[in-house]
Order: C-alpha cells, then structure tokens, then sequence
C-alpha cells in the first residue's frame, strides 16, 4: 500500500466540514472588510524567500522544501504567503497610481520541512490577510481585528498578545543590549540559541526549549528601545483595538519568525491550550526590498488545521452533522421518477436533498437518512403518487401528514 508522505494528511469527515464551514466564514468576513482573493503559485523562485522570510530564519535554513525544476531554475514551495503576494503586487504593479489601502486574501496551502505534531503538518493551510499602502496604525487595528472576529465568530476563544519591534533603528539597539546582557550566560540556553546569539538574537526571546529559563525572564525590555514614533504607534494601536473591542494584552516576548517585520506585530493566542493559532505584523521594508517601490504593509495569516483542532475540541458540533434537509424515498421506477423530479426543484429552489440511488430497500433508506440527519424524509408510494399526494414524515417529531405533490416545494420552504 502507498500511504500518504510524512507530514501531509487527507482531509476528510468532519474535519472536512469544519473546513468548509471556516471557509464560509472567511468569504463572509472578506467580503464586509472589502478584501479581494489573491491566488498566487505554490511554488516561487527560491530567491525570494531568502530575500523576504530571510537567510537566517528557521524556515529558510531548516524548512523549506527546495529543488532543480527541469530547466535547473531553483524552485521552492512557498512555506508562506506574504513573500508571493509581495512578488505579485510588483510584478503586476496592482499599486498603480492607487492611494487607497489595497487589501487582499489568500486560502492555500503551505510547505515547511518541520517535525510533524498536532497542529504542526509539512503540508498546511493559511488564511492570510495582506493590506498594502497605509502606515496608519489604524489599519493595524482593523487587520488585526479581523483574526480576533473571525476566532470570535468561529467560537474560539482567543488573546492576541501584541508588541513593538520598532523601526531599524530602535531595533538595532535592543538587539545590541539584547545580545550585551545574554552573551555572559550564552551557555545556559539551548544549542539553538547558542546559534542563535550570532544570527537572529531577537528569536532567542521566544525560544521553546528556554522558556523557563530565569535568564530569559530577565532579558531587556524593547519597549524601553523604542522611538518616540513607534511608542506613539504602539499607543494608537492600543486605542483602536479597544474601540473595536479586541481582547488583546502586551507580550514583549512575541518577536515573529519571519525578518521581514517591523514596528506592530501580534499573534493569536487560544485561551484554551495556548496554542498559537496565527500572527502577523507590519513590513513596512519588504515591497522595496523586493525591488518594488516603498509601500508600507500590514498582515497575518493563520492555521486552518489548528483552528480545526480547536473546533473540534471545544465546540458543539450538532449543527455541522446535518448533511440535508430532506430525504426522498423510493422503492419502484414510478416513485423514483417523481423523486428525481421533487428532487431537481427543492435543489434548485436552495432546499438541500437526497435521493435514493443504490436501490435501496426501505429499511436501508430509513438508516441512510438518519445517517444524513435529514429533517423531513419523502416517503413516496405509488397509491399516494396516484391521488397527487406525498407522505411526509418529520424526522424529529415522527409525526407524518400527506401534502399535495404540486405544493412540496413551497411546504418544505415554509416549514424547514
Ligand atoms: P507564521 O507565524 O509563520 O506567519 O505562520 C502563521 C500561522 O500559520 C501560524 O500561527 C500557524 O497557525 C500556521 N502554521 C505555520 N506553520 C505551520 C505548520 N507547519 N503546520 C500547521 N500550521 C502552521 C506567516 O506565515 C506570515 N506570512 C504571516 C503574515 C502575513 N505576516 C504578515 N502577513
């Protein structure tokens, strides 16, 4: 038997349907934010994830899945979607003479060579939000809201923990100081960090393996770094998010895996396990680091398979195992040419249904719309068929009454 590759999974049964139903919500939500879908490849230029995620991350030296195509161009499997976006924005100049905020979506799939866990895949899913063209922390704010709603609407209970990385300059500094106070107890942290003092200090504040180290509990605060501008950001920020009541605290642990950040940066944290469901954060350098001109941008993406662990642990589910509303059943060619008939107008008229098309005896329909949670069955019968009646039955109550065949359509309407 071939099974699937190490890190990748089916998507099937319920998980599924808490996917399309997450889906729903996001189109929903984009659509009254005024986002637009963005759909770019799944595979890009290596170079530009080593010029926007960033040589030394974790994701561009030990993630990502690099290789030769055909025509030996070096070809990588987007580990995100922010380098992509950021690549079409220039090539197809979307930012035109536009003064706007440009605002775009993306749902797809992500690759990062990663050891697999719960909620942890090689082979992923990211909703993400891009909005390019405005510095003002306002759209912070909405950006950042969006996440917390769509947790919020979706029934997950959520923090974002936000902090401020400041500009390049505030940034140097800390790092400095950073680097100053941890090098004496260098060899108290983890091999990682031990690397990481050289190549990315900032990651070290949110090392896994040292989170409890006292060291680390004492670190400098970048906040004390910060620029009069970026702590008036931060401040704004702040202001906003409770005018949009966001449930938000300040984490000044919370400095991102990607390089490409500055300034407000956030993750969603699950009140239930404390899992990080997604982030974000400005990127004010990247559109020119690309070779674009010097837009400012803000975004976040999230995990669609963690946020479907969290459903399903949380969460009713009742209301996502209905898979119809009504349920047709037919035992003779008669009865089942007036069932593909009543069939074809509920579909049409948005009344969802099935019909019986294994040949089924009556026993074995009975189970199958029970399996399908349907709330009224059909029970057609060639005698009732005669007399233009259809026995109806509610599948809730058992109660079962006759309906005139040429008024189905509109009795299932008023009473589903
Ligand atoms: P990120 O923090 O690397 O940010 O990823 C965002 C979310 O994607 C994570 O919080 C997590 O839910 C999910 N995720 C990441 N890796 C995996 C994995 N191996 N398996 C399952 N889920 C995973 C970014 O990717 C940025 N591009 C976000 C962004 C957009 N910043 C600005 N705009």
């Amino acid at each position: 038997m071939i099974t699937k590759p190490k890190g990748t999974y089916d998507l099937l049964g319920v998980d599924a349907k808490i996917s399309t139903y997450i889906s729903h919500e996001i189109e929903d939500m984009m659509a009254n934010y005024n986002y637009e879908l963005i759909r770019t490849p799944i595979f890009e230029a290596t170079e530009l994830f080593h010029r926007s995620v960033g040589e030394n991350t974790d994701i561009v030296t030990k993630e990502t899945y690099d290789f030769k195509d055909r025509g030996d161009r070096s070809i990588t499997l987007r580990p995100e979607g922010t380098a992509g976006v950021v690549r079409s924005l220039i090539e197809n100049k979307l930012y035109g003479n536009r003064n706007d905020t440009i605002k775009l979506y993306y749902n797809g799939t992500m690759y990062r060579y990663e050891r697999p866990q719960s909620g942890r895949n090689r082979e992923f899913t990211q909703f993400g939000i891009e909005a390019f063209n405005s510095s003002d922390p306002m759209i912070d704010a909405e950006v950042i809201s969006i996440g917390y709603y769509l947790l919020n609407n979706l029934g997950i209970e959520a923090t974002v923990h936000i902090n401020s990385l400041g500009d390049a300059e505030s940034r140097k500094k800390y790092t400095e100081a950073l680097v100053a106070y941890l090098r004496p107890h260098i060899k108290e942290l983890c091999s990682d960090c031990q690397k990481r003092i050289d190549t990315n200090p900032l990651r070290i504040l949110d090392c896994k393996v040292d989170k409890d180290n006292e060291i680390l509990k004492n670190t400098p605060k970048i906040s004390n770094y910060l620029s009069d501008e970026s702590k008036d950001r931060f401040k704004k920020l702040k202001s906003y998010l409770d005018i949009l009541e966001v449930n938000y605290e300040i984490n000044d642990k919370i400095v991102r895996g990607l390089d490409y950040y500055d300034e407000n940066v956030w993750e969603y944290i699950a009140d239930s396990d404390q899992v990080t469901l997604g982030g974000g954060g400005r990127y004010n350098h990247l559109v020119e680091n690309l070779g674009g001109p010097s837009i400012p941008a803000v975004g976040f993406a999230m995990g669609i398979e963690r946020l479907i662990l969290n459903i399903k642990e949380n969460i009713d589910l009742s209301n996502l195992e209905q898979m119809v509303d009504v349920y047709i059943m037919s035992v003779n060619e008669e009865e089942k040419m007036h069932a593909l008939e009543i069939a074809q107008y509920l579909r049409l008229n948005n009344i969802s249904c099935e019909i019986n098309s294994n040949n089924l005896s009556l026993k074995s329909q009975f189970k199958v719309a029970d399996n399908l949670k349907a709330k009224f069955l059909l029970i057609l019968n060639t005698d009732d068929l005669n007399k233009g009646l259809i026995n109806v039955k509610d599948n809730a109550t058992k109660e079962e009454m006759k309906v005139d065949e040429a008024e189905i359509v509109d009795w299932i309407i008023g009473n589903i």
